[in-house]
């Protein structure tokens, strides 16, 4: 990189061409916390960035993530040229408003919504399954007090019923717009919503019961239809009309592809919306996600802002109002490059990557798997014993052979199990998924003769010389627990 300097400028910097690193920048101090004075050379800004952009980890080798990492290169082309289009200027950009309107046809349809030949679905694209919530939520709440106002009844606790496994952005749902979130809790060996339970925490003031299809914790699709079932009976026996939401964020584009028989979509009754992440097996880089009403009487009218702007009524339902254009156009790029038979063929190369990596750490016969073998390609696993090192060792130690695997607990009320999850993604291929195990292997070997933490789970320790301590299990997940608090002071649940 070579910087050209033509304005009066300090030293050795006027009038000659150097290199970046033989200019001032780089050994200057970057500013951090004011806007500096002067301006630098667009060379040196780029290079001084993605310099320091080095010390992030590699995106590919992000195991932590659902969210994609690949795509192909005529489409990194479409992104390129689209980055500098606003989608909310829908007069201006009418054919990016369209592609839109068609990828909220096609999921609409993938869901299997009763939309007939020719009618349009009703949905919106997000920027994640989390706007799509907030806005699904919202929807619920709206139609939830408008039914109580017209039945005279108070309409200020509304409650939503969930897993204790459901995403952070959930709670924020809840916090941010006063819906009381109850939890059904879950149980060593049970990482799911218990439907059941589920149903008898329902009452009056629910305004709706919310599924997970792929939980992010273990990748396991909870059980839809069973909730529809156990639902319209109480909605029958009660006389409420309590409905669901299913939160397909990982697995809305996985069960279609691999389980097309798995009744989880609009065929369920109770199911009035849905929700996808077109950014995780979307297979489109961070930024979309889409949310569907099962018809427009689903969607209160009300929340639909009708503004003039720049020309032309547009109806939006979203929370923020300027956004990028890309993650569309790309969503759209997907949906017709790979139609049904190229999402198909992704999911499957997934799902057998997953498989050689579970039988691979099934294999070292020192985890147990928490993840099942239907659900959303992921794997999950727990230590058989932590008394010598815990998952959050292997997870940091991962880090030296470059992957990002993380590690944490479950939540309530199975807190002490702590586990590592390795999700696996398009661009995750057999000989990546090979290594990982090797690598895990080597870790677990060299962990074994290092001097540990405790000998047995539950025996005599050698700690600082020769004082014997005794250790249990319950201390010993104790630590595990405080070990994470700290790393995650102050968040909930830190797995996307
Ligand atoms: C089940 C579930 N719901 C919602 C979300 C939030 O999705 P997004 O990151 O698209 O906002 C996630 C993210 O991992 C998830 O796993």
């Amino acid at each position: 990189m070579v910087v050209t300097t033509t304005t009066a400028a300090e030293g050795r910097d006027e009038h000659v061409h150097f290199s970046t690193f033989a200019t001032r920048y780089v050994r200057n101090p970057l500013p951090k916390f004011r806007m500096p004075e002067k301006s630098i050379p667009k060379e040196a800004a780029y290079q001084i960035i993605s310099d320091e952009l080095m010390l992030d980890g590699n995106p590919r080798l992000n195991l932590a993530s659902f969210v994609t990492t690949w795509m192909e290169p005529e489409c990194d082309r479409l992104i390129m040229a689209s980055i500098n289009k606003n989608y909310v200027d829908m007069d201006e950009y009418p054919v990016t408003t369209e592609l839109q309107n068609r990828c909220v046809n096609m999921i609409a349809r993938l869901f299997n919504a009763p939309v007939g030949d020719g009618e349009t679905a009703v949905g919106v694209g997000t920027v994640g399954s989390s706007e799509a919530i907030m806005l699904a939520g919202l929807a619920f709440k709206r139609k939830w007090q408008q039914r109580r106002k017209s039945e005279g009844k108070p309409c200020d606790k509304p409650n939503i019923v969930t897993g204790a496994n459901v995403q952070v952005c959930w709670e924020k749902f809840a916090r941010y717009f006063e819906v009381e979130l109850k939890e059904v809790k879950l149980s060593q060996g049970y990482y799911v919503m218990d439907p059941v339970k589920a149903v008898e925490m329902v009452d009056e003031n629910t305004i709706c019961v919310a599924a997970i299809l792929g939980s992010t914790l273990t990748g396991e699709f909870e059980d839809v239809k069973l909730l529809n079932e156990l639902l319209e009976k109480k909605n029958a026996e009660t006389g409420w009309d309590t409905p669901i939401h299913v939160d397909a964020a990982s697995g809305g584009f996985v069960a279609p592809f691999l389980y097309p028989d798995l009744e989880w979509d609009f065929r369920v009754p109770l199911v009035k919306s849905i929700n996808v992440s077109g950014h995780k097996y979307g297979l489109v880089y961070a930024g979309v996600g889409w949310v569907i009403w099962r018809n427009k009487e689903e969607l209160p009218e009300d929340l639909i802002f009708h503004i003039n702007y720049l020309g032309s009524d547009q109806p939006t339902f979203t929370l923020n109002f300027s956004k990028g254009s890309s993650q569309i156009i790309a969503q759209y790029y997907q949906l017709i490059r790979l139609g049904f038979e190229g999402y198909k063929g992704v999911m499957e190369n997934c799902m057998e990557n997953t498989k050689v990596l579970r039988e691979g750490i099934e294999a070292t016969g020192r985890f147990n798997l928490l993840s099942k073998e239907m659900g959303v390609p992921l794997v999950a696993f727990s230590l058989k014993d932590s008394s010598r090192f815990t998952v959050f060792d292997l997870s940091e130690n991962l880090r030296r052979f470059g992957w990002i695997v993380p590690a944490y607990t479950m939540p309530a009320n199975a807190q002490h199990v702590a586990v590592l999850r390795v999700v696996v993604r398009e661009d995750f291929g057999r000989s990546l998924a090979e290594r990982l195990v090797n690598d895990i292997c080597k870790l677990i070997d060299e962990m074994d003769v290092r001097p540990g933490r405790v000998s047995t789970t539950e025996a005599h320790v050698d700690m600082e010389a020769d004082k014997h301590f005794r250790k249990s299990v319950q201390q010993i997940k104790q630590e595990v627990t405080t070990h994470w608090r700290r790393l995650v002071e102050g968040t909930t649940r830190g797995v996307c």
